[in-house]
């Protein structure tokens, strides 16, 4: 045997192989409802005897999940932190389980056979076919709930809050959610206005089963749906207050003036567009979680999954937008970016 020298560091791939492993830790820990233990401070030896398990291995769960930032620790105890509160706690409003597992199978489709995905350039395969270029998936029930679960953690909020600043909109009446797929986006602004009305423009074989899907909400007679492909010279409709786009104008990027101008026409004088993705400012470093979620949009047929300030502020003025403003979601990495038609 040849004992090689060494002179860099192994603890990058060991980090890797042990952080692959968090995943299981949160959902084992979901699953035994050990967040909902800790809704106040308590000792290993406390959650031990909730959750059923050896107090040492749950003491050494507890340190874990504290250094994946989901728990705090003093003066000998353990709490959720805000995170964990929110998201983690059975009995909270915003536990959206669905929206987990949701991205979490979306990832594992992606990753499960990774070399010849990446080899192929894209995902085919079994179970679901062609992830994004045949869109079979986004029509599902399970997308629409998983989806929309995740949107509820702090994107809908984000985009709510902005339109309700925007001047010109306190009793807007239509409203269109281009690429709208489950809704939500809509049923939030549909709360918060109550002459609101709202039409949700996806794929044709998308907008049969989202009108069912809406169909069991308090909003079903205020959402319809419209069948338009942004491919195509599809119209939105016309005399909107509001436009919305979110997380889909990254598949147009450098091509957008053709949507740009539909969503013009379908604007009434006055109204605004307002679109939310995420966001890479082009002066920071690409972050593993924003490179991760590209890569994925590249195999997906997308050049990448964010979309820049400026390039998009200069996509929108070159349309004719005027008042363009911005917002940066303040724990959700987006960037919320929305122009008038002129008066
Ligand atoms: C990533 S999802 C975003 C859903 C929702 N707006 C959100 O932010 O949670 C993209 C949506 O765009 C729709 N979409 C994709 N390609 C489209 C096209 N060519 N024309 C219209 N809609 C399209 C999909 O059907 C899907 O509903």
């Amino acid at each position: 045997m040849q004992i090689p020298e060494i002179h860099s560091d192994y603890r990058p791939i060991e980090r890797i192989l042990v952080q692959a492993h968090a995943e299981k830790l949160l959902f084992a820990a979901m699953e035994m409802q050990l967040f909902d233990a800790l809704r106040q401070p308590a000792t290993a030896e406390d959650v031990a005897q909730k959750i059923a398990c050896p107090v040492l291995s749950t003491r050494r769960l507890l340190e874990a999940l504290q250094s994946l930032e989901l728990l705090d620790f003093q003066d000998g105890k353990f709490v959720n932190t805000p995170t964990a509160s929110d998201f983690l706690v059975t009995d909270s409003a915003a536990y959206q389980p669905k929206g987990i597992h949701f991205l979490s199978n979306m990832y594992q489709v992606f990753t499960s056979d990774f070399t010849e995905v990446l080899r192929r350039g894209g995902y085919e395969g079994p179970g679901v076919e062609d992830w994004d270029g045949g869109e079979g998936h986004w029509a599902e029930k399970g997308t629409f709930e998983g989806m929309g679960s995740y949107a509820l953690c702090g994107p809908i909020q984000d985009v709510r809050n902005f339109v309700m600043d925007l001047p010109g909109l306190s009793s807007m009446k239509r409203m269109c959610d281009i690429g709208g797929n489950h809704g939500f986006y809509s049923m939030a602004l549909l709360e918060t206005y109550p002459e609101l009305t709202s039409t949700v423009c996806d794929l044709p074989h998308v907008v049969g089963p989202a009108q069912n899907f809406y169909a069991g909400t308090e909003f079903a007679q205020r959402l319809t749906t419209r069948a338009v492909d942004l491919s195509s010279e599809d119209s939105f409709g016309e005399n909107y207050d509001l436009a919305l786009a979110s997380h889909v104008l990254y598949y147009w990027v450098g091509q957008l003036s053709g949507i740009l101008h539909r969503v013009q026409d379908a604007l009434r004088p006055g109204g605004w567009f307002v679109t939310s993705h995420f966001l890479r400012d082009p002066k920071e470093a690409v972050s593993y979680d924003l490179a991760f979620v590209n890569l994925l949009a590249s195999l997906s047929g997308c050049k990448a999954h964010f979309i820049e300030k400026d390039a998009l502020a200069a996509e929108f003025e070159a349309a004719g937008f005027q008042n363009i403003r911005s917002a940066e979601g303040a724990d959700t990495g987006l960037l919320i970016l929305a122009g008038q038609k002129p008066d």
